[in-house]
C-alpha cells in the first residue's frame, strides 16, 4: 500500500507539470482529490489493512495529498500571475500618464465675473430682461425722442411687427421698474445688446453691457461718483484715475461720460471713454408711472441713478488685447493665454 502511494504521488506531480490551463487543472483535482479520485479511492482501503500498518500509510496518505494539493496552488496561482501578466501586455505603466488639458474661463465671462462680483459685494443684485424688445423699452420709456438716430433701421435691428433686437441693456432699467414691488432698487443687468454695425478691430454687432441702476429717495450724483470710481479701481487697480465728462444721453440728466487713464508703459497716458452714466431723467420715472399706475417712482419723491458700459471694451484694456474680434473667434490659441 505504501509503494502505491508513493507511485500515486510521484504520478500526479508528473503529471501536472504538463497541464497548460485551469480546466485541465481543475479535472486534475477532481481524478486525484476528488470524491471518486484515486487518492480517496486508496484511503477507503485503509479500513481493511491491519492495525499496525494504519499509522504508517495514514501519514503516507497525508503526505500524499499535503504534496498534491500544494502543486496544484502553485499551478493556479502560475495561470493567474500569466493571465495578469497577459492583460497588461503592451501597457508600460512605469510611462507617465496623458495629461488632460485644464480648461479655463473664457476672458469676457472673467471680466464680467470681476464686475459683476465688486458691484454685487456693493449692493446690486443681478436682473435680466429679453434680447427681442419692444420700442416702449428700448427708447420710448427712455425719453428717446421718435427722431433720434439710434431708431434708425440703419442703425437698430427691426422685425417686421415693430420689436427690435435690444441696442442696449438700458431696457432693463425699464423692465425692473415696471415690475417692482418696492424700492430701493439697486441691480445690475449684464447681457447681449445689438447694432448694425460693420465688424472691425474695435466694432462688433453684438457685444455684451452691463447696466445698473440704482434707486431710492435722494440718491446723488456723489453716490454715482463714489460707487463707480470705486468699480473702476477695483478692476484697473488702486491707482486708477476716474474722470467724469459731462455728455448727453436721453435718459439721465446731467449724464457724463467716464473716462479712465491708461497708462502703458512705453506709451503716452491716454484717457479712454469706458462707461456713459447719469442722474435718471425725471421723464423716465414718469414714463414707468404712466405704465404701473401708482406712485411709487414718483420723480417728485425719488431719484436715482443709471450707467452703462460695454465688456467687451473692458476685457481689452483689463489684459491688453489688440483686437475686439479675438473675443469671439475662440481661437484656443488666444483662449489659453487666459488659465
Ligand atoms: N445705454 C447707453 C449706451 O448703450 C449706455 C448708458 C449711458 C447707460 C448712460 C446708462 C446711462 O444707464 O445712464 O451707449
Amino acid at each position: 500500500m505504501l509503494e502505491e502511494l508513493e507511485a500515486i504521488q510521484t504520478e500526479a506531480l508528473a503529471e501536472i507539470a504538463h497541464i497548460a490551463d485551469s480546466p485541465s487543472l481543475e479535472q486534475f483535482r477532481v481524478d486525484f482529490l476528488g470524491k471518486k479520485g484515486r487518492l480517496t479511492a486508496a484511503s477507503t482501503r485503509m479500513r481493511d489493512l491491519p492495525k499496525e500498518e494504519k499509522p504508517l500509510v495514514g501519514k503516507k496518505l497525508n503526505e500524499a495529498r499535503q504534496a498534491i494539493t500544494a502543486a496544484i496552488d502553485q499551478k493556479g496561482a502560475d495561470f493567474a500571475a500569466a493571465a495578469d501578466s497577459e492583460a497588461a501586455a503592451g501597457v508600460d505603466v512605469t510611462l507617465p500618464g496623458v495629461p488632460l488639458p485644464a480648461g479655463n474661463a473664457h476672458p469676457l465671462t472673467q471680466s464680467l465675473d470681476r464686475i459683476v462680483q465688486a458691484l454685487r459685494h456693493m449692493g446690486f443684485a443681478l436682473a435680466s430682461g429679453p434680447e427681442i424688445e419692444t420700442e416702449w423699452h428700448c427708447f420710448d420709456a427712455l425719453n428717446t425722442p421718435k427722431d433720434h438716430p439710434a431708431r434708425n433701421e440703419k442703425d437698430t435691428y427691426f422685425f417686421e411687427d415693430g420689436t427690435l433686437l435690444r441696442a442696449h441693456t438700458s431696457t432693463v432699467q425699464i423692465r425692473v421698474m415696471e415690475s417692482t414691488p418696492s424700492i430701493p432698487l439697486r441691480i445690475i443687468a449684464p447681457g447681449s445688446a445689438f447694432r448694425r454695425d460693420e465688424i472691425d478691430a474695435t466694432h462688433l454687432n453684438q457685444f455684451t453691457q452691463i447696466e445698473g441702476l440704482y434707486v431710492d429717495r435722494r440718491v446723488t450724483l456723489a453716490d454715482l461718483k463714489g460707487t463707480l470710481e470705486f468699480l473702476f479701481r477695483h478692476i484697473f487697480g488702486e491707482n486708477t484715475q476716474v474722470r467724469f465728462r459731462p455728455h448727453f444721453f436721453p435718459f439721465t440728466e446731467p449724464s457724463f461720460e467716464i473716462d479712465i487713464k491708461l497708462q502703458i508703459a512705453g506709451k503716452e497716458d491716454k484717457w479712454i471713454e469706458i462707461a456713459g452714466c447719469g442722474m435718471v431723467d425725471p421723464a423716465v420715472f414718469e414714463a414707468v408711472s404712466r405704465t404701473r399706475g401708482d406712485d411709487l417712482f414718483d420723480p417728485d419723491k425719488v431719484t436715482g441713478y443709471a450707467f452703462g458700459m460695454g465688456v467687451e471694451r473692458l476685457a481689452m484694456i483689463m489684459w491688453g488685447i489688440p483686437d475686439i474680434r479675438l473675443l469671439i473667434e475662440n481661437d484656443a490659441r488666444f483662449l489659453r493665454q487666459f488659465g
